[in-house]
C-alpha cells in the first residue's frame, strides 16, 4: 500500500500543488500566498490584536531599568534590545551580478546578529518571555508589589533567592537556548537546555560557561522539543518555554516592528503606498518571522510586503501552508532529509501557533539551497565586512529572487508596484552571528569560497 501523507499520497498531493515536486526535489521556490488577506480584513480574525503588541512593549519598557542595570551593552538604549540597520549598497550590487538580475530600490540588513545580550532574533521572544514568567511569580509571590515600582528591585537578593526554587527550561536547535538561558540564570532560575543534534558545540559550551544545564539529544528539533516538555510537566516547579507554541515569544517578536518603525523615520525612509518595504525573514519553526510580520502589518499594513525563507532541504512552513496541514505534517514525511548548514532553521514541523496565523498575514516564501547560503555568507564577509551565521544569511538573497522569478514579478504585478519599485526598501533580517566563535567563522567562510 502507498504510503499516506496527512490523508493523501505524494502523488496526490503534488496533483493538488505541482510546487511540492519542486520543493521535494529540493529545487528552489519562490511561492506566494494567495489565500493572505487584506491586513484590515485579516487583523479580526486571530487571537492577537494590536493591545497584545502594545501590552509586550509596555512590559519591556517596565523591565528596561533591571535590563539597562544587569547588562552593560544595553546601556545606550537604556535597557532596551535593539539592534541598528545597515545600508548594503555594494553588497546589493554584488547579488545583482551573482543572480544576474536588476535590483530596484534599496537595500538594508536589520543587525539581530548584533543583538545586545544573544546576539539572535530570537533573544526578542525568549527575553520576553523569561520576563513575562518573573513578573507572574513575582507579582503572585507579594515579592512584586505593583506594575508601577523601578523594576530596578528584580536584582534585589531576595528575588534572586526566591527565583532559585523555579526551573525554566526549553528544547532547542541552539539560539533560542541561549537567549533563554543567559536570561533566566541572570534572574536566578535553574535553567536547563535540551538541545538537538543540529546544536553547535560552541552554543552549548557558551551556555554551560553561564551556568546553565545543557542536555544533549541525538534526535532533531522536533524531539528535543518533546523532551523538554516532558521533563517539565513532570515537575510542577518547572515552567517550559515552548518554541512551537508560545504565545509570548510570539508577542515579545512583535515588538519589533514599531522600533523599526522609528529606525525608518529617523533614517528618512519613507513606507506608505508609493514606497513600499519589503522584509526578508529567514524561517525555523516560523515564531520569529511570524511576530515580526504580525507587528509589522499592524505598523505599516499593506505597504509591507513580509516574505520567509526556508533551506531547500527543510522547507517545513512553506508544506505546512501549501498542504493547509500545518504541523500535521513534517519535511520527513515528503522524504525531504531536514539536513542544512543554516542550523536555526533545521525545524522539520512548522509551528502550529503560527503557521495558521501566518497565512492571514505573511506574503510568500522561498527556499535558499546550502551552496547559495554559503556563498552568501562569504560574499558578505568580503564585500560589507559583515559575519553573520548560516541561518541568518536565509533573508539575503529575497530581493534577487523577487525580481528573478515569475511568481515575484507577477507578485510585483499584482500589487501595482511595477512603476514603483525603484522607491522599495528591502530589509533583509540578519537573525545571529556576532556569538560565533572565530574558529566556526574561518570554517563558515571558507565553505562559501566558490572553487
Ligand atoms: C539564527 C536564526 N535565524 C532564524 C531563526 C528562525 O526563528 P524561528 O525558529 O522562530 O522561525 C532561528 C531559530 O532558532 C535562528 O537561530
Amino acid at each position: 500500500m502507498t504510503e499516506k501523507i496527512a490523508g493523501k499520497t505524494l502523488e496526490e498531493w503534488v496533483k493538488e500543488s505541482p510546487i511540492i515536486d519542486t520543493l521535494v526535489n529540493g529545487e528552489v521556490v519562490f511561492w506566494i500566498n494567495d489565500k493572505k488577506k487584506g491586513f484590515e480584513e485579516a487583523k479580526d480574525t486571530v487571537q492577537f490584536n494590536r493591545a497584545d503588541v502594545i501590552d509586550a512593549e509596555e512590559r519591556l519598557q517596565r523591565f528596561a531599568p533591571f535590563i539597562k542595570q544587569e547588562f552593560a551593552d544595553t546601556e545606550a538604549l537604556d535597557g532596551l534590545i535593539e539592534s541598528p540597520i545597515t545600508h548594503l549598497e555594494a553588497f546589493q550590487k554584488e547579488l545583482e551580478d551573482r543572480y544576474q538580475v536588476n535590483i530596484a530600490g534599496q537595500l538594508y540588513l536589520k543587525r539581530d546578529d548584533l543583538l545586545p545580550i544573544a546576539g539572535t532574533i530570537k533573544a526578542r521572544g525568549a527575553i520576553y518571555e523569561v520576563l513575562c514568567h518573573a513578573e507572574t511569580l513575582a507579582l503572585e509571590s507579594g515579592l512584586l508589589e505593583s506594575t508601577e515600582v523601578n523594576y530596578r528591585v528584580f536584582s534585589e537578593p531576595k528575588f534572586r533567592e526566591y527565583f532559585s526554587q523555579f526551573k525554566v527550561i526549553v528544547g532547542t536547535t541552539g539560539n533560542l537556548g541561549i537567549s533563554t538561558g543567559v536570561m533566566a540564570a541572570k534572574f536566578g532560575f535553574d535553567a536547563i537546555i535540551h538541545m538537538s543534534n543540529d546544536a553547535k558545540q560552541w552554543k552549548k559550551d557558551y551556555l554551560r560557561s553561564h551556568g546553565v544545564t545543557v542536555i544533549e539529544h541525538n534526535t532533531n528539533f522536533t524531539e528535543a522539543v518533546n523532551q523538554g516538555r516532558i521533563a517539565a510537566e513532570a515537575d510542577p516547579q518547572s515552567y517550559f518555554v515552548d518554541d512551537e507554541n508560545s504565545k509570548y515569544l510570539f508577542l515579545g517578536y512583535t515588538t519589533a516592528a514599531s522600533r523599526l518603525k522609528k529606525q525608518l523615520d529617523q533614517e528618512g525612509i519613507k513606507v506608505d503606498a508609493d514606497h513600499p518595504l519589503f522584509v526578508y525573514l529567514p524561517c525555523g519553526v516560523g515564531g520569529s518571522p511570524g511576530g515580526i510580520t504580525f507587528g509589522l502589518k499592524h505598523t505599516f499594513g499593506d505597504n509591507v510586503h513580509c516574505f520567509f525563507a526556508e533551506p531547500s532541504h527543510v522547507p517545513s512552513l512553506l508544506l505546512g501552508l501549501i498542504t493547509g496541514e500545518y504541523a500535521n505534517v513534517s519535511v520527513f514525511d515528503f522524504g525531504i532529509d531536514g539536513k542544512t548548514v543554516m542550523d536555526g532553521l533545521a525545524v522539520p514541523r512548522t509551528s502550529q501557533l503560527v503557521a495558521p496565523l501566518m497565512e492571514n498575514f505573511f506574503d510568500g516564501g522561498y527556499t535558499v539551497l546550502e551552496d547559495e547560503a554559503s556563498q552568501t555568507l562569504t560574499r558578505l564577509v568580503d564585500v560589507e565586512k559583515i559575519s553573520l551565521e548560516p541561518a541568518a544569511v536565509a533573508g539575503l538573497s529575497g530581493p534577487a529572487k523577487l525580481f528573478k522569478t515569475q511568481a515575484g514579478q507577477a507578485y510585483l504585478s499584482a500589487k501595482g508596484l511595477m512603476d514603483k519599485q525603484d522607491q522599495i526598501t528591502h530589509i533583509a533580517w540578519a537573525t545571529g552571528g556576532s556569538m560565533v566563535p572565530d574558529e566556526d567563522k574561518k570554517a563558515f567562510y571558507e565553505a562559501g569560497l566558490v572553487k
